[in-house]
């Protein structure tokens, strides 16, 4: 089975166990709407990934591990497009959970996708309590103060931010707390798996700022030019936009030599490959520099 199956499969199984009978339908639709909409599942697949290279001994906790993370990551999503931050109408090429439901329903079903979570993993973690509370730790590590999404996402309230900090902290967190809860799935240290995350999240956010100038909408599935119609701390704002992309492959190339020595190594060698050509295509660079060579110096990306 791909990871992204057992992704799938794990969501809806603990998502429809979390949810229970009786809960308010408009809550829960909203909720479903947010989580059941063809994300990536870069996050849960990350974990599992790992797991995998660690003896994946406990896989009911590893695929708890990794649902918590997505649904996680889809919270932050309904709630970073709500009209108080970005005020963005489509997401995963439909519209957002604001729009498609309502303003109070949005702010209630990122909550519940929160709680939801966390319910996720107690639920899965009872026949490990020790690898449960340290899974537990990791999450709010990756999600709460000082260093995860919401301090990210609150970096944007401050009068000037490191971009290196702010995008550490509203999408690398993440990916650290999903190398690390691979380990722990396993109850094996996830020191060794902290740097593989760390690198590919910022490469993630790097290439996010990067689509936001080059991509298409209707590919992307979300609107573009928003970093500079909001005027956030972007990568191709501060470092121009091949000044953006070099360090996207260095962070690639960071992030492939992060992998720890493990008879997984190549397969997760290939795994940071393909999402770095998925996440950044050359051939749209290409595109893009082509459509504007009067602008700027011809760019052909360095291959890896
Ligand atoms: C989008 O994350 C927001 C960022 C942190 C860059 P993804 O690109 O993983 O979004 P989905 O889950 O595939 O929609
Ligand atoms: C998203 O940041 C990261 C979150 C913590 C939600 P962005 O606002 O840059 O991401 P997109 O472009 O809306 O997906
Ligand atoms: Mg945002
Ligand atoms: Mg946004």
């Amino acid at each position: 089975m791909s990871l992204l199956t057992r992704t799938e499969q794990a969501l809806s199984t603990y998502f429809a166990q979390a949810a229970g009978v009786g809960a308010p339908p408009s809550l829960v639709a909203a909720m479903r709407h947010a989580v059941f909409s063809g994300g990536a599942r870069i996050r849960p697949q990350l974990c599992m990934a790992v797991a995998a290279a660690c003896g994946d001994d406990a896989p009911e906790l590893t695929n708890a591990a990794a649902v918590s993370l997505e649904l996680m990551h889809c919270a932050s999503l309904v709630h970073d497009d709500m009209p108080a931050f970005d005020n963005a109408e489509m997401r995963r090429g439909r519209p957002t959970v604001h729009k498609a439901f309502s303003e109070p329903l949005a702010l209630l079903a990122g909550d519940g996708l929160i709680v939801m979570a966390y319910r996720v993993m107690l639920q899965a973690g009872v026949q490990h309590p020790a690898r449960l509370w340290a899974l537990m730790d990791n999450l709010t590590h990756g999600v709460g103060l000082p260093h995860g999404i919401v301090a990210g996402q609150a970096w944007e309230c401050e009068t000037s931010a490191d971009l290196g900090q702010y995008q550490r902290a509203k999408t690398g967190a993440l990916f650290v707390s999903a190398t690390r809860a691979g380990a722990l799935s396993c109850g094996q240290s996830p020191e060794p798996w902290a740097p593989l995350g760390a690198y590919l999240g910022e490469a993630y956010q790097v290439a996010d700022d990067i689509r936001d100038v080059i991509a298409d909408a209707a590919v992307l599935g979300k609107p573009v030019g928003q970093d500079a119609l909001h005027a956030r701390p972007s990568s191709a704002q501060a470092l121009g936009l091949e000044g953006a992309i070099a360090h996207f492959d260095h962070l690639i190339d960071q992030a492939a030599d992060a992998i720890p020595a493990c008879s997984y190594r190549d397969l997760l060698r290939q795994l940071v490959q393909r999402e770095a050509e998925r996440l950044v295509p050359k051939e749209l660079c290409q595109g893009y520099f082509e459509a504007h060579a009067n602008e700027t110096v011809g760019h052909v990306r360095a291959a890896h």
